[in-house]
C-alpha cells in the first residue's frame, strides 16, 4: 500500500509485504506485534490519539485504520482456513485432489487363465502344476517323442545340463526347462490311480524368435481327462463346450487333423477369428480362423509309460495358448505386447476384464 505520511506507521509497511512468507508460529507473533491488544504497534498508535488535535487526530485515526485493516486483511488471508491447516502456509495444499496410484491388475494372460480354469472346473477339472525345470524323460519320451524323431526339432530348449549330472542321472536325461505342460499329464496320472480330470495353466520355454506371434517364454494350459470309456466325442462336445463358454455361443468352431506324438488321433481346433468374424482380416491371414489350441485322444504309450493300464482306460488332451486366447479376446496384433512387460498395455486394459 501507499505511504501515509506518518513515520511510525510507514515504518510498519515492509512489514505487511514480508508476512507471505513467514512460518506458522512467526506469523502469528507477528500479528500480536501489529494487531495485538496490549502491545501490538498499530495499537500503540491508536492510543496516542486521545492526546492529538482534533484534526490531527481524525487524519492520524484515518491513516492508522487503513494500515489496520490492511494488515488485517492479509492476516485474514493467510490464516482464514489455513489457521487451522498450517501446512497450507508451507505450500501444501490437503485439500487438493489425491494423485491417481496405479493400484495394480492382474495381467491379462493371467485373467484368461483364471478364466479358463473356472470354466473347466464346473465340469468337473482340478488344476495341477508341474515344475518349469524337466528331464528328457518327462519332456519327450514318457509322452512318445521317438529318440531323434524330427517332432523334437519343434521344442528345441535350453538344457540346463550337458551331458549327465547327478541330478540328471536320477532323474530321467538331461534337465532342461520344459517346452510344454504335456509333462505334467505324466506327472499328474503318476500320482494316483485314475480317473483324472486336471487343467494344467503355467510357463514353457521354446528356442522361438520373439516375433509378433512366438515368444520365447509363454504360457500354456493343459487339459486331461482320463476315464473308462472316454472318446473323442467327450474330447470335441467339451471343448466346444468350453469354446462357446469363453468366446460366446454361437462361435464357430472347427477341429482339423494334426500330429502329435503323444496323442492319436491328433488335431487342431481353430475359432472364428474374433476380430473379423469369419470374413478374413490381416490377424487371420485372411483365413477367418484362428488356431486356439492342439488336441487329441491320448496315446496308449503314453498312458503305459505313466502307469495307467491302457486296456481299461482311455483318454483325451489339449493344449492351449493363454496368450494366443488373449490376443484374440483383446484384439492385440502382437504376442510382444503380453510378454514385453510395458505398462501401457495393462494401463490401457485396466483391471476389468472385457
Ligand atoms: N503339447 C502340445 C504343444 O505344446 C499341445 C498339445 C497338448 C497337443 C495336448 C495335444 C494334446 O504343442
Amino acid at each position: 500500500m501507499d505511504p501515509t505520511g506518518y513515520p511510525d506507521l510507514d515504518a510498519l509497511l515492509p512489514r505487511l509485504a514480508a508476512i507471505e512468507g513467514l512460518t506458522p508460529d512467526a506469523l502469528e507473533a507477528e500479528r500480536i506485534a501489529i494487531l495485538g491488544r496490549k502491545q501490538g504497534a498499530l495499537t500503540a498508535l491508536l492510543r496516542t490519539l486521545p492526546a492529538l488535535a482534533p484534526e490531527e487526530r481524525k487524519a492520524l485515526g484515518a491513516a492508522v485504520n487503513r494500515v489496520k485493516q490492511a494488515f488485517e486483511a492479509a492476516f485474514d488471508h493467510l490464516t482464514t482456513g489455513t489457521g487451522d491447516r498450517p501446512e497450507a502456509a508451507a505450500g501444501l495444499d490437503l485439500t487438493m485432489p489425491g494423485r491417481g496410484r496405479w493400484i495394480g491388475a492382474d495381467h491379462p494372460v493371467t485373467r484368461v487363465t483364471t478364466e479358463i480354469c473356472e470354466i473347466f472346473a464346473s465340469l468337473g477339472f482340478a488344476v495341477a502344476v508341474g515344475p518349469e525345470v524337466e528331464d528328457e524323460w518327462m519332456n519327450f519320451f514318457a509322452l512318445n517323442f521317438p529318440e531323434n524323431h524330427p517332432a523334437l526339432d519343434a521344442h528345441d530348449t535350453l538344457f540346463l545340463s550337458e551331458g549327465s549330472s547327478e541330478r540328471a542321472d536320477r532323474a530321467g536325461g538331461r534337465l532342461l526347462l520344459r517346452t510344454h505342460t504335456s509333462p505334467v499329464q505324466i506327472r499328474t496320472m503318476q500320482s494316483g490311480p485314475p480317473p483324472y480330470r486336471v487343467v494344467i495353466p503355467g510357463m514353457v520355454y521354446r528356442n522361438d524368435p520373439f516375433d509378433p506371434s512366438h515368444a520365447p517364454a509363454f504360457a500354456q494350459i493343459e487339459g486331461l481327462a482320463v476315464d473308462e470309456g472316454i472318446g473323442m466325442v467327450d474330447l470335441k462336445a467339451t471343448l466346444t463346450h468350453f469354446v462357446r463358454k469363453f468366446f460366446g455361443p454361437k462361435t464357430a468352431v472347427r477341429f482339423r487333423p494334426s500330429y502329435f506324438p503323444f496323442t492319436e488321433p491328433s488335431g487342431e481346433l481353430d475359432i472364428e477369428c474374433q476380430l473379423c468374424h469369419g470374413n478374413g482380416c490381416p490377424a487371420c491371414k485372411q483365413t477367418g480362423w484362428m488356431e486356439i489350441l492342439g488336441c487329441g485322444m491320448v496315446h496308449p504309450n503314453v498312458l503305459t509309460n505313466a502307469g495307467v493300464d491302457a486296456e481299461k482306460y482311455s483318454g483325451w488332451a489339449f493344449g492351449m495358448g493363454p496368450g494366443r486366447v488373449a490376443m484374440n479376446r483383446y484384439g492385440l496384433p502382437d504376442i510382444r505386447y503380453l510378454y514385453s512387460g510395458d505398462m501401457r498395455l495393462l494401463r490401457q486394459l485396466g483391471g476389468t476384464g472385457r
